[in-house]
């Protein structure tokens, strides 16, 4: 194993807690075990595109473990969208004699990392993201501490909802895959879970919320940013696409609670959790995860696996292909939101 490398990371995509474990673990484990110098590289992408650094010595990694967030920064930037941008961050890496890069992100990130490795760049793939819908690991640290914060959310809801009998919508984030939905709602005993695999029909979601009102109880309805209507379409808070091609979801949550309303006539709420979610102390959890990530990663840049992710199976750290982390989103399948429903209504 080659000791004294020069190791770049960076943290890219949508911020989430755990993410400072990662740089403590790759650092603290890259300079006293491998002798690395370890080199952070600032805003995600952009950081090696304009040469953008911040050393990480041992100093710099002190005191945050617990802390949210990334010491970093981060952005959606898309190195392969900005003028010149592969070039800018080939001629970064060689001004600061990278020899490899670490990238923490999640499909986004992780599909440039994938396009790097083909183009010659040495990259290790570290899997984040609240949304926990890469397909090649079983989770990704951010999930847990999301899931805790909705949960927490429902259960403070349902007592302000019980005593106002009142139906209370609480909208979680989700574009695409609803595990936050289902594992939040789950956890707090919410009477209807709406993600976005499946389209729903506000019939029936209002038939359940008559039958919790019936029992005396106000009912809590999660739903998940990107679930829609039969025959509807996304909300969206504004059409305009980052640079992975995105649009900013939001507004279900207000839309349902209207129609509950107009159909049920019970007064409802919608509370939107948003960026809550991703904010704050990482669970001990998401620690233990993103500690061992960063362990990992940091082995296999030392080791010269490049174009390879850390990925959690079961209990055990190891190392996919990086095309196979991006591949395809993990969504919830049919049977877990069956397996849900039977607790519906
Ligand atoms: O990808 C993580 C995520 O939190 C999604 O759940 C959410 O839709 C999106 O990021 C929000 O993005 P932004 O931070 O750009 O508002």
């Amino acid at each position: 194993m080659p000791a004294g490398m020069r190791v770049g990371v960076l943290t890219g995509g949508g911020d989430c807690p755990g993410l400072n474990a990662v740089l403590r673990a790759v650092t603290r484990k890259g300079i006293s075990v491998h002798q690395h110098e370890i080199l952070g590289f600032r805003s995600g992408w952009l950081g090696p595109v304009e040469g953008l650094t911040m050393p990480l010595t041992l100093d710099a990694v002190e005191d945050i473990l617990n802390r949210g967030g990334t010491i970093l920064g981060s952005s959606r930037t898309n190195p392969y969208k900005v003028d010149d941008g592969i070039a800018r961050l080939r001629a970064t890496l060689g001004e600061h004699r990278v020899d490899a890069l670490i990238a923490i992100g999640g499909e986004d990130t992780l599909g440039v990392a994938e396009q790097l490795t083909h183009d010659g760049v040495p990259v290790v793939g570290v899997p984040k993201t609240i949304d926990n819908d890469l397909d090649a690991t079983d989770y990704t640290f951010g999930f847990d501490t999301a899931v805790h914060i909705a949960t927490e959310a429902i259960d403070r809801l349902r007592t302000t909802a019980e005593s106002h009998h009142r139906a209370l919508v609480v909208e979680v984030m989700g574009r695409h895959a609803g595990w936050i939905a289902l594992h939040s709602g789950l956890a707090g005993g919410a009477n209807v879970i709406l993600v976005p695999e499946q389209p729903f029909s506000v019939e029936r979601v209002c038939d359940w919320v008559q039958q919790r009102f019936e029992r005396q109880y106000a009912p809590i309805i999660v739903v998940a940013e990107g679930a829609v209507p039969e025959g509807g379409k996304e909300l969206l808070l504004t059409g305009e696409k980052d640079a992975f091609g995105h649009v900013r979801l939001g507004g279900v949550g207000t839309w349902l609670a209207d129609e509950i309303a107009g159909r049920t006539g019970k007064e409802s709420r919608a509370v939107v959790l948003g960026h809550v979610q991703r904010g704050g102390t990482p669970t001990a959890y998401d620690r233990v995860l993103a500690t061992r990530f960063g362990l990992h990663a940091i082995d296999a840049i030392t080791e010269g696996d490049f174009g390879k992710m850390v990925a959690l199976r079961g209990t055990d750290i190891v190392r996919v292909p990086l095309s196979d982390a991006t591949a395809s989103l993990k969504t919830v399948p049919p049977e877990r939101l069956a397996e849900a429903e039977v607790l519906f209504g």
